[in-house]
């Protein structure tokens, strides 16, 4: 059996870490056994609000480091932005990524999602416009990166960003995207558990199966302890070079296994997307016209197509 193929069947199995077993003896309490302070500490629920809040709200998660996470959430919330939409992009990664890659000077940063998340200040105070209109960010600051240790011993440390997002309210979102560290602590658990699903970056590289297979564990034993809801949006396949055959059968095994999840165009390797970051911009301001650019596009597109075709937002109905 080839390396890919014995990867990819791994994906169904169940995954132990830890000593965590797949199947829980009847009546454990899920929640605590992974809330203590260990590698994989996760509590993932989601909670569908985009009927409350009208905005489709989007975990761009991945536990795997460098997949295209902070490339994704930028530049899909940029080109949708771009599309007329109204998106709200949350850094909750204490790498702020995405907060320098759109151009934010940390020095006028007045509040971030650290105040938000761990100091339960109101979101509007962090949300700040971006260079792109109708693309607002709450940024990241570097005190976040003590927050995984400070949540801890925090009531409902889990549904601190949500409760943040509920107590917002509708703000005219429509999307709202949020950039998750590479990890499964709790910064990426209040993430999720504020989303009502995950869209997944993986790069076309052998070791990114492995990856998913513990996402993939971690989301079914989660969904079915905890909230059955969970959705995953899609699936990007990043950094993709079309002349290797690795990467074409790394993609034939994730369509094969996850069908229509596996969002289409695929993401390129193309160099003016690693570069746009440093100048602050999106791909789509930076070089429009790159292959980066064009299928970022399209992609921001095929999830409009499918996430909002039927949406209505409740600004959008006339009063009786
Ligand atoms: N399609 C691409 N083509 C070329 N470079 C890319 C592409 N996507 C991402 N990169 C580059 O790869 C690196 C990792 O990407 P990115 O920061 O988006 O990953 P990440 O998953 O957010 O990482 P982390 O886990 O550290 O948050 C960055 O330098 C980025 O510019
Ligand atoms: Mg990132």
């Amino acid at each position: 059996m080839g390396l890919i193929h014995r990867a990819v069947n791994d994906l169904g199995k169940p995954y132990s870490q830890d000593g965590l077993a797949a199947n829980p003896p009847p009546g454990e309490n899920v929640e605590n056994r992974f809330t203590v302070a260990a590698p994989c500490q996760i509590v993932l629920a989601a909670h569908i609000i985009r009927t409350a809040m009208g905005a489709t709200i989007l975990a761009v998660a991945n536990q795997k480091g460098g997949v295209g996470k902070t490339t994704t959430a930028v530049n899909l919330a940029a080109a949708l932005a771009d599309r007329g939409r109204r998106v709200l992009l949350i850094d909750v990664d204490p790498q702020a990524n995405a907060t320098s890659g759109l151009g934010v000077d940390r020095g006028a940063v007045r509040a971030s999602s650290y105040d938000v998340v761990v100091l339960g200040r109101p979101l509007v105070d962090a949300r700040i416009p971006t260079a792109v209109p109708g693309l607002d960010i709450v940024p990241s600051d570097v005190a976040l990166a003590g927050s995984e240790i400070e949540l801890v011993g925090m009531a409902r440390r889990e549904h601190r960003l949500r409760y943040a997002l509920e107590a917002a309210g509708d703000s005219g979102d429509e999307y709202i995207f949020i950039d998750c560290p590479p990890s499964l602590g709790l910064l990426t658990v209040n993430a999720v558990v504020a989303a009502e699903a995950l869209l997944v970056p993986i790069q076309c590289e052998f070791y990114a199966l492995e990856g998913l297979g513990l996402l993939m564990h971690t989301l079914a034993l989660l969904r079915r302890e905890l909230n059955p809801s969970l959705e995953i949006a899609g699936i990007v396949m990043t950094l993709f070079d079309g002349r290797l055959a690795l990467a074409h059968q790394v993609v034939d095994e994730v369509r094969t296994r996850f069908g229509d999840q596996l969002l289409t165009p695929l993401i390129p390797r193309n160099v003016r997307l690693s570069e746009a970051p440093s100048h602050g911009l999106p791909i789509t301001r930076y070089d429009p016209n790159s292959r980066g650019a064009i299928a970022y596009r399209e992609l921001a597109a095929t999830l409009d197509q499918r996430l909002r075709r039927d949406a209505v937002r409740a600004s959008d109905i006339p009063p009786a």
